[in-house]
C-alpha cells in the first residue's frame, strides 16, 4: 500500500493528464508497479515530461503519446500477463541474438521490447523510414511520434485511397524491404498496410518479430510480407507479382 502511494506520487510527477473514463481503463490495465517504476525512471533520466492519452490498445501492448526533451514521443508499453507469449517465442527461438533468453513469459516479453528496439535501429541506421527509437526500459519502449499535435499519421490501410501514384508508393516500401533484407539483414515478418503509417511517404513500425535472415522461418515470412504488399496493391490496381516483388528484394 505505501509503495503503491509512492508511485502515485510519481505518477503525480509525472503529470499525467488522463482525459476520460476510456483512458482510465487502459491506464489500469497496463501500469501495473514495475511498469509504473520504469516510466518514473525514464522521467527521472528526463526522457519522458509528461504522458499523455492513448494512441492504441492492442493484445500484446498499447501505445501511448507522451512528450520528451525533444518533442513528441510514442511509448509502447509491452503487456506481461495477457501476451501471448506462445507465439512470441516462435519468433524469438531461432533468432542467435537471444539465444540465453530464459523461458518464462516475464522475460520473453522484456526480450520481445529491446527487440524491437535493435530491429528498429538497424532500420532505421540502414535507412529504412522507421519511428527513430530511443531507447527501452524494462517492458517501455520509446520511439519517435510519427504524426503532428498528438494526432498520429494514419495506417496505409486507411488512406488507400488518398495515395496519388500507387505504383510509385509500391516502389517505395519495395525498397524498403529490400535495405531491410540486404543491409539490415532483417524481415519484418509483419508487414501488410496495418504496420505502415503514410504522411505522404511511408513509415514502418512494428518490428517486435523481425527476424535476422539466420532464423529458420526468415523466407517463409519474407514471402508473407510480399504476398500481403502484392495483394494490397493489385487492389489499387497496380500490376505486380509476388515473384517480381521478391525478385527485387533478394
Ligand atoms: N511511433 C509511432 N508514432 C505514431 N503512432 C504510432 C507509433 N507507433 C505505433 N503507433 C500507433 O499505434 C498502433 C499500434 O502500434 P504497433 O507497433 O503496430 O503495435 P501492435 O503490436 O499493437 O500492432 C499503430 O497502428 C499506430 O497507429
Ligand atoms: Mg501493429
Amino acid at each position: 500500500m505505501k509503495e503503491m502511494q509512492r508511485i502515485d506520487e510519481k505518477i503525480e510527477q509525472l503529470r499525467v493528464r488522463v482525459k476520460d473514463s476510456e483512458d482510465l481503463k487502459v491506464w489500469g490495465d497496463v501500469f501495473d508497479v514495475p511498469t509504473l517504476k520504469a516510466l518514473y525512471r525514464l522521467a527521472s533520466k528526463d526522457i519522458i515530461s509528461a504522458m499523455g492519452g492513448v494512441i492504441s490498445t492492442g493484445k500484446e501492448a498499447n501505445v501511448f503519446h507522451a512528450i520528451g526533451k525533444e518533442g513528441e514521443l510514442a511509448i509502447k508499453i509491452y503487456k506481461i500477463v495477457t501476451s501471448d507469449f506462445r507465439a512470441m517465442q516462435e519468433y524469438l527461438t531461432g533468432d542467435s541474438r537471444f539465444k540465453n533468453i530464459k523461458h518464462n513469459k516475464k522475460d520473453i516479453v522484456l526480450a520481445w521490447a529491446r527487440k524491437e528496439l535493435r530491429n528498429l535501429s538497424k532500420a532505421y541506421e540502414a535507412g529504412v523510414r522507421v519511428p527513430k527509437p530511443m531507447v527501452v526500459e524494462r517492458n517501455v519502449l520509446v520511439m519517435e511520434f510519427i504524426g503532428k499535435d498528438e494526432h498520429p499519421a494514419p495506417l496505409l490501410k486507411d488512406v488507400a485511397h488518398e495515395i496519388k501514384d500507387p505504383a510509385e508508393l509500391l516502389a517505395k516500401i519495395v525498397d524498403y524491404m529490400s535495405i531491410l533484407y540486404n543491409k539490415s539483414k532483417l524481415v519484418h515478418a509483419d508487414l501488410s498496410e496495418y504496420n505502415i503509417l503514410y504522411d505522404g511517404s511511408p513509415i514502418f513500425i512494428d518490428m517486435g518479430q523481425s527476424v535476422t535472415r539466420d532464423h529458420p522461418n526468415a523466407e517463409t515470412f519474407l514471402l508473407r510480407d510480399v504476398k500481403n504488399i502484392v495483394k494490397f496493391f493489385r487492389k489499387l490496381g497496380v500490376e505486380c507479382s509476388d515473384e517480381e516483388v521478391v525478385a527485387k528484394i533478394r
